[in-house]
């Protein structure tokens, strides 16, 4: 019955919560790899998960993907939080524009009224290009903007697909597949025990400044990206939370 089916739900939920040793998971029904409505409803619930997080004053990082595009388009449109800035959490060029964590900034400050900041920068820069681009005051302010993030919203994608997704340099997929990369997230990549095994080099979010947001909320779903959350979540901080699907806890709770 429907009762039933919403209380299994809500056991995964509980499950998932504990087996990930972090303070909430919500899980939507059905799996978003067979129905791009399930995204819509992930997107959905993050929405209203966030909206209950955005008081004061809160910056903002939010990053790319398809995920954080469907939280975008659920927000409602009412420009309540003026107060609100959005930091694109990485340059990244490399992926399709509206899925830039750029698009995605501006996309939340268009609906509820905030401010917003870019960076546009290649994905891929050179040792010496990397160097010098974080002596510039622009990269600077960003890297300013970083340090007092009060809220990080983020997508987690599986690692070899998200290398491919991103037109990555020999280097970046030699990394990738002799470290034993699972996930990836704001541009680190992570091995099944959750340690970083590749940094995308580009001017972005650090992993440290991640982890001592205060607020942390990790959007994923679909049955395909169950060993990258797991990952992921090997060394994610207590207080994140996560909004997934019922394809991608499933699969996990097989797993577990
Ligand atoms: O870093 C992870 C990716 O941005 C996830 O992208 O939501 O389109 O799967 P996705």
């Amino acid at each position: 019955s429907f009762m039933q089916k919403l209380t299994g739900i809500a056991d995964l939920a509980d499950r998932l919560k504990k087996h990930l040793g972090i303070s909430d998971v919500i899980v939507v029904p059905l799996d978003s790899d067979k129905a791009v409505t399930v995204k819509h409803q992930i997107g959905k619930e993050a929405a209203r998960l966030l909206e209950a997080n955005f008081i004061g004053e809160t910056k903002v990082a939010v990053t790319g993907g398809s995920t954080m595009a469907a939280i975008a388009k659920e927000l409602k449109g009412d420009k309540a939080y003026p107060s609100l800035q959005f930091i694109a959490a990485r340059g990244g060029l490399g992926e399709d524009v509206l899925h830039q964590a750029n698009t995605i900034a501006s996309a939340f400050a268009e609906k509820t009224g905030g401010s917003f900041k870019t960076l546009y920068l290649p994905d891929h820069l050179s040792e010496e290009a990397y160097a010098m681009m974080m002596k510039e005051p622009l990269i600077k302010e960003m890297m300013d903007l970083y340090e007092q993030t009060d809220l990080v919203v983020h997508g987690i994608g599986n690692a070899e697909e998200m290398a491919l997704r991103r037109q990555s340099t020999e280097e970046e997929v030699q990394m990738i597949t002799e470290g034993g990369a699972v996930s990836e997230a704001f541009g680190y990549y992570f091995d099944a025990e959750g340690n970083v095994v590749y940094r995308i080099r580009s001017a972005g979010i650090q992993l440290e400044q991640v982890h001592k947001a205060p607020v942390i909320i990790a959007v994923a779903g679909g049955h395909s990206k169950a060993k990258a959350i797991l990952s992921y979540f090997k060394n994610a901080p207590e207080r994140s939370v996560l909004v997934t699907d019922e394809g991608a806890a499933t699969e996990i709770n097989n797993l577990i």
